[in-house]
């Protein structure tokens, strides 16, 4: 039976790789910018973050290099695992990390040392609500590190300033989010997913 209410909601979250063709409107864009000023960020700074919408398919190229690149290293093709297939098509049809998802958001944050690491929480939480309206809308969604990661592993194909961001941001995570390609089926979740203790036993 399927869950109501958040749970309800979490059962047909999932990684979406496959995207149609047609673009988000204005007002779905909208939409995903207004939940993600839902999220909660630490000490309230938000000022320290900053969201970039790209449906600029020729920046999105530019971004994928370093990821292309990366994957030539024979070691990180380990990281192609079984247990995301859709990946491994995008693999195999010539690698792009955006997975043709007509837009991207990547959120960045202010390089500071107030807070070290507080940064990683920060962008999650942003791109999680993100993640969760476009899962309420019929939306396909997936986080983006992989690409970003590779920009900083591979200097040399960083093109980040193309996302022209303001002084001092870095982006650290992002979200591709389109129409999916094929329905999914709801997921049931199950408690012992993590491994969880509890005090007193
Ligand atoms: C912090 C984070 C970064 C991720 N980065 C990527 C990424 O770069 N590329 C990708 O295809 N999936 C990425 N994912 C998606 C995970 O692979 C996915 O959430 C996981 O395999 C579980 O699948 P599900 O989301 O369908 O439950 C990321 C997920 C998280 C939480």
């Amino acid at each position: 039976m399927e869950g109501k209410g958040l749970i309800g909601l979490l059962e047909r979250r999932r990684s979406c790789r496959r995207f149609t063709a047609e673009k988000l409107d204005r007002a779905t864009v909208d939409r995903l910018l207004l939940a993600a000023a839902g999220a909660p960020v630490g000490s309230n700074r938000n000022e320290d973050i900053h969201i970039t919408v790209v449906e600029d398919r020729a920046v999105l190229d530019e971004l994928a290099v370093a990821m292309r690149r990366r994957r030539q290293d024979a070691a990180d093709l380990r990281l192609i695992t079984e247990k995301i297939p859709d990946r491994n098509v995008a693999v195999r049809d010539g690698f792009d990390p955006f997975y043709g998802a007509p837009v991207v958001f990547f959120v960045s944050h202010r390089r500071q040392d107030l807070q070290p690491g507080i940064e990683y929480s920060n962008v999650m939480s942003v791109a999680m609500m993100m993640h969760l309206q476009a899962t309420e809308l019929g939306l396909g969604s997936v986080f983006m590190w992989g690409s970003l990661e590779a920009m900083r592993m591979y200097p040399e194909y960083d093109r980040t300033e193309l996302l022209r961001l303001p002084e001092g941001f870095q982006p650290l995570l992002g979200l591709a989010v389109g129409h999916p390609a094929a329905d999914a089926e709801p997921r049931e979740l199950a408690p012992d997913k993590f491994g969880v203790n509890r005090l007193p036993e």
